[in-house]
């Protein structure tokens, strides 16, 4: 897979209408919350086709549920779910895997698996989601890289309050307590759309949860789920990208099954740019990009509703051949500009300092050969090849491939000069 490469030839504006795939970072979670269902199976639609999916479903199955994909559908059946053991070479493949510790207790009592290693983005603690789920009764034992966790008594709800609205705890938490005995009240819970997407997707299943979207989530655990047919919400990050793509390009596109009101932080920034943006029909999103971008104010990534930290990097490539300076504040990972150094390698004038970058705008860029450091730092090496003088090559698409749906094929069908190889 690592093998592959994408071939981009710049300049070609992005003109067209593309339809957006579903939420990585609500179908993971979710894929994840099937565990709990005992009886009935759970239709997810529009899941989309990324790696961390396929991930996901190696997990669930290796667990014992069983789970297909047919087309943009996942089926999953967790009425007999045996094994609760997640494999080191299963918690390699996917970070994120650390949302099925929840699921997987609120069901069985149970839950190995390795402590989720680190990944590009700098350490990944997970010190808020172990805290609450011991406050739940949770006893977990952290021995040489494995969490060995246990409930003998089972979960109980209590008051959670989480030092920082931590999108994967709150996740973790919601799944613990949504079978627990008892109420859990979660203050300061992250307000993520994929929050409510999950809260409501456990609403479907028989799930008593108030509050999604709020800093303050209420969950009357209940002793049964029972399966539902679901629809996985757009993929917000996805969006922003396929905007940015547009927006470099000088492009006109027309985002469908998009939802402009989960980029509310990333619209201004773009209209700043010089950008014409608005949603069209019930779910579209309509960008016009001007001949050159401006660039725009200083852009601070914070939990939602602020400026999304995934949207950080392919915003900034887009910031590269704007006109004037832009500066960014990256203050949700500690190690999130790993694609500073291969832009900088296309001709683009950036200078980072601790969590600030500052990107002086250049007529072009020049085309290169480039690697993607991680998932959103490569979606950023392909908006920039996309404007950039002369043809790129991309390797290490392993990591576009966990969050962009054959990326390749997307692009193309709106104009880009890409293939892969
Ligand atoms: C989710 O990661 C997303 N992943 C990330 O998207 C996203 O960047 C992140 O939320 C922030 O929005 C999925 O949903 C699968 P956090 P998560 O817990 O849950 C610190 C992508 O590109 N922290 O909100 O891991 C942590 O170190 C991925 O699609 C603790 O200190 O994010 C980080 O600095 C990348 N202790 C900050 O909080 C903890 O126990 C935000 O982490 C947990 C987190």
């Amino acid at each position: 897979m690592d093998k592959q490469k994408l071939i981009i030839k710049g300049g070609n504006r992005i003109e067209g209408e593309l339809a957006l795939h579903g939420a990585k970072n609500a179908a993971l979670p979710l894929l994840a919350a099937t565990v709990l269902i005992k009886d009935g199976e759970c239709i997810i639609h529009n899941c989309p086709r990324l790696t961390d999916v396929d991930a996901a479903l190696r997990i669930l199955s290796h667990i014992g549920v069983k789970c297909r994909r047919d087309g943009g559908t996942v089926i999953s059946d967790a009425s007999a779910i045996g094994n609760c053991e997640i494999p080191v070479s299963l918690m390699r493949e996917m970070r994120s895997s650390i949302v099925f510790l929840g699921s997987v207790l609120g069901r069985t009592r149970h839950c190995r698996m390795s402590y989720p290693g680190g990944c590009e983005l700098g350490p990944r603690p997970i010190d808020l989601h172990l805290a609450a789920l011991r406050s739940m009764g949770a006893v977990i034992e952290e021995t040489h890289g494995f969490l060995d966790c246990t409930a003998p008594k089972g979960l109980k709800g209590t008051s959670v309050s989480l030092s920082f609205p931590s999108v994967g705890a709150t996740e973790n938490v919601m799944l613990a307590a949504v079978t627990a005995s008892g109420v859990t009240e979660i203050e300061g819970a992250a307000k993520e759309p994929e929050i409510c997407d999950l809260a409501s997707f456990l609403v479907s299943c028989g799930a008593d949860i108030s509050g999604a979207g709020t800093d303050r989530i209420i969950i009357r655990g209940k002793d049964k789920l029972s399966g539902c047919e679901y629809s996985v919400m757009p993929d917000r990050i996805a969006a922003v990208t396929y905007l940015c793509c547009a927006a470099v390009t000088g492009g006109e596109l027309i985002l469908t099954g998009a939802d402009i009101t989960h980029i509310g932080a990333v619209v201004p920034f773009l209209k700043e740019m010089g950008c014409r943006i608005y949603s069209f029909g019930r779910d579209s999103i309509y960008i016009k990009a001007p001949e050159r971008l401006r660039a725009p104010h200083t852009v601070r990534t914070m939990p939602y509703p602020g400026f999304p930290t995934d949207a950080q990097a392919p915003l900034m490539a887009t910031c590269t051949v704007a006109d004037g300076t832009a500066v960014f504040v990256e203050n949700i990972f500690d190690n999130r500009y790993r694609h500073v150094s291969e832009l900088l390698r296309m001709g683009a004038v950036i200078k980072t300092e601790g969590r600030v970058a500052v990107v002086q705008g250049v007529r072009r860029l020049s085309a290169t050969e480039l690697v993607s450091p991680d998932l959103r730092g490569g979606a950023a090496l392909v908006i920039a090849a996309l404007s950039a003088e002369g043809t790129s090559s991309i390797g290490g698409i392993s990591h576009i491939d966990r969050g962009y749906e054959s990326i390749e094929k997307a692009l193309y069908s709106v104009g880009a000069d890409i293939k892969r190889i």
